[in-house]
């Protein structure tokens, strides 16, 4: 049975006094029926792994290089966060895609660094608002979904986030209909491609989803838990996010 995930990405957000905000996820939830993530800057990776050591909460990063080692400056490998006790990595957020130029070809090469290496990758897609309007969201998704997602690719290996650009940070949630009509066709592409075992790669939401909307989007088909930016930062707002995706 497929285990819905609760995944909080913090971006560019937390320092050590931070880690408070795991503890108290951890003793809120100490057997919680979903399974937990944060991604934390890299700074903050093994410290929070180390806080996290023996709780249900896992530990993961928000971009790898395609690269086991090498002349990178700056950058850092799959391995390396598998070596601080990484369990995931984000790959291909959009803020990856607009701030750092990352092509699709390059996410995918990243979502294989990041299997060979034992994690799961959470590869990210979704339209802007440019594209929405111009009624290309699913055109966008699906080629976003081909080009990102390796061969090899299974529900263990792999978590699908559909973000819509315009409704990160925003406050701006497309309607339940709009997320149902991109995660079904996300689900449709996905076994079309790996066949029915697609069935349990989890399709997140991300794209301001709040403790006040989590509950009807957890009811929308498909979707199987949520990446969440600003809300994962505080652990009584995530802990509540959690706790309606515990209830889905
Ligand atoms: P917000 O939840 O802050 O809109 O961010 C969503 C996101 O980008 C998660 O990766």
């Amino acid at each position: 049975m497929m285990r819905r995930l609760a995944a909080g990405n913090w971006k560019m957000h937390g320092t050590a006094e931070s880690l408070d905000e795991v503890r108290a996820l951890a003793s809120t939830f100490p057997s919680p029926k979903c399974d937990i993530l944060i991604c934390p800057p890299a700074t903050l990776l093994s410290r929070m792994a180390e806080t996290a050591a023996g709780t249900a909460i896992a530990v993961g990063a928000q971009d790898c290089h395609t690269s086991p080692t090498g002349a990178h400056t700056g950058d850092i490998s799959a391995e390396m966060i598998a070596d601080a006790g990484g369990a995931y990595v984000i790959v291909g957020h959009s803020e990856r895609r607009s701030d750092h130029g990352e092509s699709n070809a390059e996410i995918r090469a990243k979502a294989m660094a990041a299997k060979s290496a034992g994690l799961a990758a959470i590869i990210c897609v979704g339209e802007t608002l440019q594209e929405r309007e111009d009624g290309r969201t699913i055109e966008i998704v699906r080629g976003q979904l081909g080009g990102s997602i390796p061969d090899g690719t299974t529900g263990q290996n792999t978590v699908v986030a559909y973000e819509p650009v315009w409704a990160i940070g925003t406050g701006k949630v497309p309607t339940l209909a709009e997320i149902a009509e991109v995660h079904d066709d996300i689900r449709k592409e996905m076994i079309a491609r790996f066949g029915t075992a697609a069935q349990e790669i989890r399709l997140l939401y991300g794209g301001s989803v709040k403790p006040s909307n989590a509950h009807e989007i957890f009811g929308v088909p498909n979707v199987d838990g949520a990446l969440v930016g600003g809300a994962s930062l505080k652990a009584d707002d995530f802990g509540m996010i959690v706790a309606e995706l515990e209830r889905a």
